[in-house]
């Protein structure tokens, strides 16, 4: 249920995967915002470019819907390679890579998203392949088995994940660059959006209503771009086209998203927390139990952001709300104890 809420990072529908292709920036001066990021990338790809190399091996690590894909995307057309697109679940064996490496050409690029849920299997197969262009392939099997040891051209893996932490250590020390997604601001939310404004054809948005929905967007593009669909459709039907900033409460508003970005499962958590267990501390799986919902959904969708916000703290003896949350609940703040801050 949590998954297909409007404000998950997550990208949604088939449909909505293929609004947000449209929306995606093609070359590296159209990426907004990440700017030391792109400055390192746009390094990386002007030296190699001028060696006639291929590019360093990058991971991009960073939470869901801040542009791990695109970029990737990007770099591709930028080091004007082809693209090849995996993801780590979809990897079972090591031999299903077999073919995407060797119809690889010179400095093509192999990306491969949710790279922390590669089998190990898999992992250890890739090892040759970044390293030395070379694919170990195991035929025959007991007294027979041998290894017959394939070429693929140099290439490079760009490999993406929303949970670096998960990946092994071999793996991770493999590829020459890391590179860190961060949250957007406020004023570069508003450039995406004008910029998709303008690639969907909305002409009526003004600036004041364009950063009230970058207000609420949780410093990533994907939902920027989801609400700005919200509200364009509500403009069209229910107001005549216009697109002010009371347009824009009035449409989020209906979806249930207020001024911070929270919307209804976001307010019960924090309510459950400060009306039933007194502002915590209270553990995760209480929670859970008490709102009927998934702990995992809960620490996944819900946590992150409450914890960038500084509405939550998450101390040794569990959850707590802090003295904004409180307030931006209008319930009263209670201290139970002075570990609020030990965060772990
Ligand atoms: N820097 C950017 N400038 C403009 N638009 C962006 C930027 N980054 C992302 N977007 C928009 O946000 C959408 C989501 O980005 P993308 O699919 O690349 O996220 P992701 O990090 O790969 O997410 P996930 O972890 O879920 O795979 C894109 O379709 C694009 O429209
Ligand atoms: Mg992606």
């Amino acid at each position: 249920m949590a998954t297909e809420r409007l404000l998950s990072p997550q990208p949604g529908t088939p449909d909505e995967d293929e609004a947000n292709y449209a929306l995606r920036p093609g070359r590296m001066e159209e990426y907004i915002g990440q700017r030391d990021l792109v400055e390192r990338v746009s390094i990386a790809v002007a030296a190699a470019r001028s060696r006639s190399d291929p590019m360093e091996h990058v991971l991009l690590h960073g939470p869901p819907g801040l542009g791990k894909t695109t970029l990737a995307h990007v770099i591709a057309r930028e080091m004007n390679s082809r693209i090849t697109v995996t993801s780590g679940p979809a990897l079972a064996r090591g031999t299903d890579l077999v073919s995407a490496l060797q119809r690889l050409g010179h400095g093509d690029v192999l990306f491969i998203d949710e790279i922390h849920r590669l089998p190990v299997a898999v992992e250890e197969f890739v090892y040759p392949a970044m390293e030395d262009f070379r694919i170990d392939v195991t035929v025959d099997s007991g007294l027979n088995a041998r290894t017959i040891q394939l070429r693929c051209k140099p290439f490079t893996l760009i490999g993406a994940t929303t949970r670096a932490g998960l990946l092994s250590s071999p793996l991770r020390s493999r590829f020459g660059q890391t590179f860190h997604l961060q949250y957007y601001t406020v004023a570069e939310l508003a450039t995406i959006l004008r910029r998709s404004c303008s690639l969907l054809n909305v002409r009526d948005a003004d600036e004041p209503a364009l950063l009230r929905i970058a207000e609420r967007s949780r410093g990533t593009p994907r939902i920027a771009n989801r609400l700005l669909r919200r509200v364009r459709d509500f403009s069209h039907v229910r107001a005549g086209n216009t697109f002010t900033p009371a347009v824009v409460d009035d449409a989020l508003a209906l979806e249930g998203v207020d001024p911070l970005g929270l919307d209804e499962l976001d307010r019960s958590y924090l309510r459950t927390i400060g009306n039933v267990y007194a502002c915590g501390p209270v553990g995760l799986e209480t929670v859970a139990a008490t709102m009927n919902e998934d702990a995992g959904t809960l620490e996944d969708v819900v946590e992150p952001y409450l914890l960038q916000i500084g509405f939550l703290a998450r101390t040794r003896r569990g959850r707590a709300l802090t003295r904004a949350a409180c307030e931006h609940l209008g319930i009263p703040f209670k201290t139970s104890d002075s570990d609020e801050s030990s965060l772990f």
